[in-house]
């Protein structure tokens, strides 16, 4: 295994063959080098991204995802500007230089509604990251968005493999739009970050080496792995939940992958387990995304079962995530966080 760590550490990819065995590595070796590597880069510092989730509303209809379409029993809600400005104060005050709107697919949100929101968060903040993360979108609209004052955008890919891909999703949805979807925002400037879930129906190891492929063709500033966790309003309900050691070792290849990358410890991750975060970052990750949406929405958005961090007002996930950091001998933060290359 240190042979191909090295290589991965000298040559920043492996072949599909080499990415293969390492993904399947069983030793804590491969953290222990990923978590050095971190430390190395980034000291102990953990940044913060405040989470605005301001639509659960969504025309897409993924098969693993709680908030489909088809979804009847999931309660909608939309934001108001009022509302969404008014997180971005609070995450202010605690210490948040990055906000994340995050939501469905959902056609209320025109680029004229958006680039509103966008341009009067932009205003009021100069000194915070405004990221975006509402799915699929034509070149000119997220080319208004960016000169809105949007600067960076999530969009996982979800898989880089088109037959798997088409598994997961109904035939209107393709893996070629949505990489497409990727380069376009790279195009206009914005810092992006792709990314997919572990463990998802009909994944293999092959799969996971394609990712990784594709992670390093596109060179993104950020990428969000989680683990995939079954929602009962699902046509996936009854699958496995995504496995905790196969998510540790992506997360420790992508930092050595890219030891300048910012990697969420995700929410999904804390779900699978209670110490989930925890765990990521010890293995690298570097970028922790509390929850900023209003307690009276938060149990509506749930893309998966359990999810944690829906009871508690934003003052107390944050004040519980910096001491489960502390806990581990990291500090989270108050920056901008963007990335360096
Ligand atoms: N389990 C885990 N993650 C999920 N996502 C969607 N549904 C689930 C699920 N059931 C992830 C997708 C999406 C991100 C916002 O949440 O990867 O891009
Ligand atoms: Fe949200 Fe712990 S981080 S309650």
């Amino acid at each position: 295994m240190k042979d191909l760590i090295d290589k991965l550490e000298n040559e920043r990819t492996l072949s599909h063959t080499e990415f293969k065995r390492l993904l399947s590595c069983e030793d804590d070796y491969l953290h222990e080098r990923a978590r050095e590597t971190g430390k190395r880069f980034f000291g102990n510092k953990i940044f913060l991204r405040g989470l605005i989730e301001f639509t659960n509303y969504c025309k897409n209809n993924c098969y693993y995802c709680g908030i489909r379409y088809a979804n009847k029993n999931a309660e909608r809600y939309r934001l108001t500007k009022e509302q969404i400005m008014q997180c971005c104060e609070t995450g202010y005050s605690l210490g948040f230089r990055t906000f994340v709107l995050q939501g469905g697919e959902d056609g209320y949100y025109t680029d004229d509604i958006l680039c509103d929101i966008v341009a009067k968060i932009r205003a009021k903040y100069p000194d915070c990251a405004i990221t975006l993360s509402i799915g699929e979108r034509e070149y000119e609209s997220y080319k208004r968005l960016f000169d809105a004052g949007a600067d960076r955008y999530l969009l996982r890919h979800e898989t880089a493999n088109d037959a798997h891909y088409k598994t997961l999703h109904p035939d209107k949805m393709s893996s070629e739009n949505r990489k497409k979807c990727l380069w376009d925002l790279k195009k206009i400037g914005y810092q992006v970050g792709c990314g997919f879930m572990v463990g998802l129906l009909g994944q293999t190891l092959e799969h996971i080496a394609e990712d990784l492929l594709f992670i390093k063709e596109l060179d993104p500033e950020m990428v969000g792995v989680g683990p995939f966790i079954p929602h009962s309003s699902t046509p996936v309900s009854k699958e496995k939940l995504g496995d905790l050691h196969l998510t540790l070792n992506i997360l420790a290849i992508l930092r050595l992958m890219n030891p300048n990358l910012l990697i969420p410890s995700t929410t999904a991750l804390g779900t699978i387990d209670n110490d989930g975060r925890e765990l990521g970052i010890l293995v690298g990750a570097n970028v922790v995304m509390p929850n900023l949406s209003p307690v009276g929405v938060r149990k509506k958005y749930f893309l998966y079962d359990n999810k944690i961090c829906t009871g508690e007002e934003a003052a107390e996930c944050i004040s519980c995530m910096k001491r489960r950091m502390e806990n581990i001998g990291y500090n989270i933060v108050v920056a901008k966080g963007d990335y360096v290359d």
